[in-house]
């Protein structure tokens, strides 16, 4: 039987989710949203580009939640995106309610299933849909960590006129302004890029990854990014449906490391057959740490706006 993923919300993010889950041949693959008639067109639409693009997943669209029993994964991309001149954490009130009432369907219709969570703020998201659907905190995640680096990657090699592929990063903390990019552990085909790119020119490259999603809300002024974000989360899907074990930058639950608990945050986990099976702990400088922590205690913050 093929694996079967879930798509929550059939906007930009899900749309372009469900298509890179096709032609990935990852699952077969079911859409939902509220909106009558839009995942069912899209869906048809993605379903009908398979004899061309050489992919047999099913794309199904939806308006019923009952349809997304017996997922494997459930992606939650639903909700509002940024306007210009808004923050992330603009959107947490109007988001954790969608986020909410979702996390409920989920709980009821794929009980067994994994969450990888899209929808911002995402570390606040994330940890909103583990409460609600009361799911072990291995199985839910959040994307953000894999966003966050292939910007910072696809930013090194447009720098170093390299390969996209053969540079390595990563960013860690919350998926925000307050996020972490770590240049020490970023390397060119295994050189850090300290020993390519002058120190100044790091920094503006982290800077530009910090305010990445920024720059595309800026340029797009309806909404915010949707190719990079869907193409992480699938990277993440596959890594558990194919117990990879790759260990990716993602927002996990912590328990203690990092000197952080309670919270989720963006921090490099493995990925496998069993979702977040193990947290890494980096050895990080005393100001890469103070950052980390940083971004943790304004997270903790809006949590208590949302009562937790
Ligand atoms: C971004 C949004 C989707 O970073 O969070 O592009």
């Amino acid at each position: 039987m093929n694996k079967k993923i879930a798509v929550i919300g059939a906007g930009n993010v899900g749309a372009s989710t469900a298509m890179y889950l096709a032609e990935a041949n990852l699952a077969d693959v079911v859409m939902v949203d509220i909106i009558e008639g839009v995942p069912q067109g899209k869906g048809l639409d993605l379903s009908q580009a398979g004899p061309v693009r050489g992919y047999n997943a099913m794309v199904k669209g939806t308006n019923k939640f009952s349809d997304i029993k017996g997922s494997d994964i459930v992606i939650m991309t639903a909700g509002l995106p940024r306007k210009p001149g808004m923050s992330r954490e603009d959107l947490l009130n109007m988001n954790a309610d969608i986020v909410g009432s979702v996390a409920r369907e989920i709980k009821k219709y794929a009980p067994n299933s994994y969450v990888i969570v899209v929808s911002n703020p995402l570390d606040l998201m994330t940890f909103h849909m583990q409460k609600v659907t009361g799911f072990p905190k291995n199985r839910v995640c959040g994307q953000a960590g894999v966003l966050d680096s292939t910007r910072f990657r696809c930013f090194v090699a447009m720098e170093l006129n390299v390969s996209m592929t053969e540079v390595q990063a990563m960013v860690l903390g919350g998926h925000g302004d307050t996020m972490v990019p770590l240049p020490r552990y970023t390397t060119v085909a295994g050189i850090p890029i300290g020993e390519l790119i002058p120190k100044d020119r790091i920094k503006a490259i982290s800077e530009r990854t910090r305010v990445g999603g920024g720059e595309i809300v800026k340029l797009l002024k309806t909404g915010s990014a949707y190719y990079a974000p869907a193409a992480a989360s699938v990277q993440m899907c596959r890594s558990i449906l194919n117990d990879e074990k790759r260990v990716l930058p993602s927002s996990a639950y912590l328990t203690g490391q990092y000197g952080i608990k309670d919270i989720y945050i963006g921090v490099p986990v493995v990925l496998g057959a069993k979702g977040v099976e193990r947290i890494i702990e980096l050895k990080l400088s005393k100001s890469e740490l103070t950052a980390l922590q940083g971004s943790a205690k304004t997270y903790k913050e809006h949590l208590k706006i949302l009562g937790y």
